[in-house]
């Protein structure tokens, strides 16, 4: 099948180009991130290839319904930038990529809550210019803490099996109790206990309707003071100003996010002869207790390496007319 592929970085076509003889799909490869104006680009494709920033809103559906498209592909496991609905109604498939390394983005998770509580990125600059002082670099031991994790799915459990590893409690809140997790010593209990009892607070569900701003004003309220808040799921999960403010006057005592509102117009992009016009993010990167990454969570090359499989065969899977397993369905 002939793909239009949007939102091409070098580590795409490598890990694409790699696998896709065995498939025999001819790919195109575009810098550019799908939306209106560049859903042109799709013209006599029969699929679309997108990320997680490609915005596919109902406008931009029915340009690509117009110009021939009747799959898209997602090369990701959230689908909240994609009107399903509008999808459906346009006759367009979607399919994505649910689980291709839960244990990539679990584990760059730990990485975030490792660095923030041993400071390891302020060492590093320290040590580069001979200063090998330790004032100021008195962390906390993971051993022992409470960690709240909001969404057991796949990364959530593999998310609870690292923090079991380290000696930490762990306690969750999902909509579905994972039984296997239960055995292991995780604690289900409501959403507001799991905000009042955690140390560490670790995001892992899809932002949805209902998780939109899960951590708010209110809700921020009755976490612990002092607590560590991790979100590598998306970020519209976060009310940054909420945020903002209660790192401000320290009720948040540190924060690591993968994921941020309003990435779209910044990450997976080089800006750094640019002057940056989010004011929201420019507070944050001021915080010494803050530490961004630009949604490279599920990057290495055993997820990239899956994504591409995946993505590939949920294609071939289309083009055979075969039961499509990844299919992102309208839930009406
Ligand atoms: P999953 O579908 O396996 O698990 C999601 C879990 O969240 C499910 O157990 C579900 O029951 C639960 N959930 C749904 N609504 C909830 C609610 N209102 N409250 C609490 N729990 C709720 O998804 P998976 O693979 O674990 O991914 C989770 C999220 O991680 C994705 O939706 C995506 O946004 C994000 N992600 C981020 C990546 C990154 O590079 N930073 C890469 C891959 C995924």
């Amino acid at each position: 099948m002939r793909i239009a592929f949007f939102s091409a970085k070098s580590y795409d076509r490598k890990s694409f180009d790699r696998f896709r003889k065995d498939f025999a799909h001819e790919i195109t490869y575009f810098d550019t991130k799908l939306d209106q104006q560049s859903a042109t680009l799709a013209q006599g494709y029969p699929c679309v290839c997108s990320f997680v920033n490609d915005y596919l809103d109902k406008p931009t559906l029915q340009k690509l319904s117009k110009a021939g498209i009747k799959l898209i592909a997602l090369r990701c496991a959230g689908y909240n930038q994609v009107d399903i609905k509008a999808a459906k109604q346009l006759g367009i498939k979607v399919v994505r990529v649910p689980a291709y390394s839960p244990e990539a983005v679990a584990e760059h998770a730990f990485a975030l809550i490792l660095t923030l509580s041993r400071k390891t990125h302020k060492a590093f600059n320290r040590v580069r210019e001979n200063n090998f002082s330790l004032e100021g670099l008195t962390g906390f031991n993971l051993f022992g803490k409470t960690i709240g994790v909001i969404g057991t799915g796949a990364i959530g459990t593999a998310f609870c099996r690292i923090a079991l590893g380290f000696g930490c409690k762990v306690i969750a809140f999902d909509l579905f109790e994972n039984e296997e997790l239960k055995k292991r010593g995780v604690q289900y209990m409501g959403l507001n206990e799991v905000f009042m009892n955690s140390d560490i607070l670790s995001l892992h569900c899809p932002l949805t309707t209902e998780t939109h701003h899960l951590i708010n004003e209110r809700s921020i309220q009755i976490l612990k003071d002092g607590i560590m808040l991790i979100n590598t799921s998306r970020g519209g999960l976060i009310n940054s100003k909420s945020v903002i403010r209660a790192l401000k006057n320290e009720k948040i005592a540190y924060l690591g996010i993968d994921v941020y509102e309003q990435e779209e117009a910044l990450f997976f992009q080089n800006l750094s002869e640019q002057i940056l016009k989010d004011e929201q993010i420019s507070r944050l990167m001021t915080f010494p207790n803050v530490l961004i990454t630009g949604h490279q969570a599920f990057l290495t090359q055993e997820a990239l390496e899956q994504i591409a499989l995946t993505t590939l065969q949920n294609i071939s899977s289309f083009e055979n007319g075969e039961r499509m397993e990844n299919e992102v369905v309208f839930d009406s």
